[in-house]
């Protein structure tokens, strides 16, 4: 029976679940590889003693990853270290050293793609990376094989767990982001530091290893128009359903023909809309392309049985590739001259289209919803609906607008403009809206 030599980089939670799955479905794997099968050689941590979350024979353990990389027996390496520093080191050896590459880190491809798929091709090895967006949900093979022959005009996706589940709560229970989330904190649901989840990067970080998948344009995390969920409060989540949407932050990634855009934030998208009932730690990514339609793939989007589902994955393409000799990198990213980033123009932030939904707290007296409409006016940006709601003597009254398309470059002006009235209280509240 053939044997396929593979070493592991990391045994955290995807590590651990990696092992898990190899052994407990070690037959299927097999049947799936025409009776050959993944001989798990090397496991590389950092400390040896550390407690793990799947047993393991000690003697596979190493904190030296040479013996991974420099070992000729080994065919395939699967990077789980996380971070870009290390992990960029080590696939970087690897490829060199003539491996084939499975990863699941985001943040590494997000920052180094085009270095390493580059060092890949021109390597002859593959790099797949089916883990790094989406979980277990296999968007980047739908994307790279499923959808293969048709264009893909727009693709939104929710695709951060952390961020889903605490907006969650919060349209579901009224509470605030922050008890929210020192509660999600407390249950191990979101990180220590939850800056990456919640203020959009690790979002935006995903949406950076899509778009070439998409669009054959490789985009850097500063083309990315980034918001997060902190400023996000109670009395927006209960205008939103006032006015009949829900908020999700999304990632939103449309081709215009000659440009692209490419953004992460909360949006308020409408209830019917398919989205708006995904809840939880769930993750949706809705796709439309040009001879498909729609098309949308659900499911767990992180953890560490669902993510070895997608490592395995790979894991099993690369073998099948070996065991018939062939490679699959070409199909894996766009060939390299698509992936000149002149290829298509990025959209600046200020270019950006969308309808708003904006708050204002201002002094409560005749002439100040006047004021408001005529600087939103003078830089063309029109209304669709106000409420005003009164407060008790004293204090500021709020004044809620949604408005029609209009330029975040005028946007951003218009806000401006507008806290720095005297008859502003309090900054004003901006959430873009997706129809
Ligand atoms: N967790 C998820 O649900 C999820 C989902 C999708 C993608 N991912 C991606 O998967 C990757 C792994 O995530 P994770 O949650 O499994 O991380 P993790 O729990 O922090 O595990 C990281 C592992 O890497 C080892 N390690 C780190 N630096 C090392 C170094 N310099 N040398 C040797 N070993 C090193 C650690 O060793 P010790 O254990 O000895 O400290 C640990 O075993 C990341 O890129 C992440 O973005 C994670």
């Amino acid at each position: 029976m053939r044997k396929i030599a593979v070493g592991l980089l990391g045994l955290g939670n995807v590590g651990a679940g990696v092992v898990k799955l190899l052994e407990d479905n070690a037959e299927a794997i097999g049947h799936r590889l025409g009776g050959a099968s993944i001989d798990l050689r090397r496991v590389v941590v950092r400390e040896l003693k550390k407690p793990r979350l799947v047993d393991i024979d000690p003697a596979l353990l190493t904190t030296d990853p040479s013996k991974v990389i420099s070992d000729p027996e080994i065919k395939i390496v699967i990077e789980l270290v996380g971070g870009e520093t290390e992990a960029r080191r080590f696939v970087l050896e690897a490829i060199a050293a003539g491996k084939h590459v499975v990863t699941a880190n985001k943040a590494l491809l997000a920052t180094h793609g085009d270095e390493l798929f580059a060092a890949a091709a021109k390597r002859g090895v593959d790099l797949y990376y089916e883990a790094s967006v989406g979980g277990g949900v296999p968007i980047i093979r739908a994307l790279r094989e499923g959808l293969a022959s048709d264009r893909i005009d727009e693709l939104i996706g929710i695709v951060n767990g952390t961020s889903n589940f605490l907006l969650t709560a919060m349209t579901e229970e009224g509470r605030p982001f922050d008890e929210v989330l020192k509660e999600a904190q407390a249950k191990g649901y979101a990180e220590a530091d939850p800056s990456l989840d919640v203020d959009g990067v690790d979002a935006a970080h995903k949406l950076c290893v899509l778009v070439p998948l998409c669009f054959g344009t490789s985009i850097k995390l500063e083309d990315v128009l980034v918001d997060g969920l902190r400023h996000l409060t109670p009395t927006d989540l209960h205008f939103s359903d006032r006015f009949g949407y829900v908020i999700k932050s999304l990632v939103i990634a449309k081709d215009h023909g000659d440009s692209l855009e490419a953004r992460v934030h909360p949006t308020m998208i409408p209830k019917r809309f398919l989205l708006a009932s995904v809840s939880g730690v769930y993750n949706a990514i809705y796709v439309s392309s040009y001879a498909l339609g729609h098309s949308l793939y659900y499911g767990r989007g992180a953890g560490m049985m669902p993510t070895a589902v997608a490592v395995i994955s790979d894991l099993i393409e690369v073998s099948r590739n070996l065991l018939g000799s062939a490679s699959g990198g070409a199909p894996l990213r766009l060939q390299a001259p698509a992936l000149k980033r002149s290829s298509k123009r990025i959209r600046q932030a200020g270019e950006l289209l969308s309808r708003y939904y904006l708050r204002f707290s201002v002094d409560d007296r005749p002439g100040v919803l006047g004021q408001l409409a005529r600087v939103l006016g003078e830089q063309a940006i029109s209304i669709s609906e106000v409420v005003q709601e009164r407060h008790a003597e004293g204090r500021p009254a709020s004044v809620i607008m949604t408005t029609h398309v209009a330029k975040e470059q005028d946007m951003q002006a218009a806000l401006a403009l507008i806290n720095a009235l005297p008859v502003s209280a309090e900054p004003a509240r901006l959430i873009r809206i997706y129809e």
